[in-house]
Order: structure tokens, then C-alpha cells, then sequence
């Protein structure tokens, strides 16, 4: 299982800090969700923040484009340090060349899926994206209620990749905790990003092994 704690929920006034925290746990990425105030209705950060983080970790960016046109900044995100880079499905309109342009890039790609759009909308792009990321919560903040019909989604992707990619990647975003995590990664989930519930708790690094031990007991 990878664990990518989302950096959203993060203390920005003691960035580095939470950021040596995640260094020194077993987490395995770090996620950054960059929001532009059109594809969703709020903002977060963009090129800097990303290019700050990369200079103090070396776990891998994991970056989630909330932003239309997204192919204008892929090569910027990626000189700024992402390793993997996710955009979005309904901000797309040639969204295979778009998986084609981070590949070229040297990254992984991964597909959005907003929590209205059907798993079967994404059957012809599978077989070229590295990972499809669910959104469990309409995206634009941290610390939503995770809507728990999304566990059907993921079931759905499980059974697709054994046909159209078997290497493909599941990962689960918004609302995830340490009590519906379990029925996820039973129903395929490969990836959990996490918010609210690692930077909302007073033992972030217990909090991620809390998180890692999951899959061992389940
Ligand atoms: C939502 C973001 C998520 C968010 C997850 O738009 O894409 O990555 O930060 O945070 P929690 O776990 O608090 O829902
Ligand atoms: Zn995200």
C-alpha cells in the first residue's frame, strides 16, 4: 500500500517542519493539490510551493492538478520537481495526449475522476495511465465527508485493470481515515491520500504507521 499524506492539511506557517515529519515516517509520497480557483472553487498553491518542497524530501511528489488546461504547466511541474503527476478527467479534452506529454516528462501518470463520473468513461485511456486517483469527495478542500458509494468505483477499476492494465494503480482521495481506509484497500485500493486525518492528529509519524499497518492486518 502507498500512503500520500496530502500537504493541504499541513501547518503552512511550519511547512518544513511537517515536512521533516513525513521524511522521517514510513510514508511513501507526498501529495500537493494544486488548485487554480476555476476547476474548483477554491486556491491553493502552484510552482513555488512545489519547488520549495522538493528541495527538503526526497519521497516522491505526488501532484494533483485541480486546474483546467493542465497541459500548460506540465513541463513547469515537472522541472519544479513532480514525480507523479494527476490530472484531471473532466479538464481534459485530449486527455490521452496529455497522459502522452507526462510520460514524455519522464513521470508517472495519473488520472482524476470527479465523484460524478462513471469508472466506465475511463475504459479507453486505461490501458495508457499509470494510476487512477477516485475522488471520495468533490475536490477543492481538505477535511470533507468522504462519500462512502465510492467504494463501488474502486471495485469497478479493480475488476477493469485485470483486462485492460494489470499494472495500473488505484488511489483513493478525500475523506480517507483510518476507519474506512480497511473497506478500501479491500476493494482494491493500492494508494491512500490522506489530509485531515494525518496533520489533524497530535503523533503525525504514529499516525502514518497507524495508516502502514493497515494493510498487514486486514
Ligand atoms: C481535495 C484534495 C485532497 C485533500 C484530501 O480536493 O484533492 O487531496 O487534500 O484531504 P482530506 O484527507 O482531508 O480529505
Ligand atoms: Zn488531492
Amino acid at each position: 500500500m502507498i500512503l500520500s499524506p496530502s500537504l493541504l492539511s499541513s501547518d503552512f506557517l511550519h511547512l518544513k517542519r511537517d515536512i521533516n515529519m513525513i521524511n522521517k515516517s514510513t510514508a511513501d509520497w507526498i501529495h500537493l493539490d494544486v488548485m487554480d480557483g476555476t476547476f474548483v472553487p477554491n486556491i491553493s498553491f502552484g510552482l513555488p510551493i512545489v519547488q520549495a518542497v522538493a528541495t527538503c524530501t526526497q519521497k516522491p511528489l505526488d501532484v494533483h492538478l485541480m486546474i483546467v488546461q493542465p497541459e500548460k504547466y506540465l513541463d513547469a511541474f515537472a522541472q519544479a520537481g513532480a514525480k507523479i503527476i494527476t490530472i484531471h478527467y473532466e479538464a481534459c479534452t485530449h486527455l490521452h495526449r496529455t497522459i502522452q506529454q507526462i510520460h514524455h516528462l519522464k513521470c508517472q501518470a495519473g488520472v482524476a475522476i470527479n465523484p460524478h463520473t462513471p469508472v466506465n468513461m475511463l475504459v479507453d485511456i486505461l490501458p495508457f495511465a499509470d494510476l487512477v486517483c477516485v475522488m471520495a469527495v468533490n475536490p477543492g478542500f481538505g477535511g470533507q465527508k468522504f462519500i462512502p458509494q465510492i467504494h463501488s468505483k474502486v471495485k469497478q477499476l479493480h475488476t477493469l485493470r485485470k483486462t485492460l492494465n494489470k499494472s495500473l494503480l488505484i488511489a483513493v482521495d478525500g475523506g480517507v481515515n483510518i476507519a474506512n481506509s480497511p473497506d478500501l484497500l479491500l476493494s482494491g485500493a493500492d494508494i491512500l491520500i490522506v489530509g485531515h486525518a494525518i496533520f489533524h492528529t497530535s503523533h503525525i509519524v504514529e499516525t502514518i504507521q497507524h495508516f502502514k499497518n493497515l494493510k498487514k492486518s486486514i
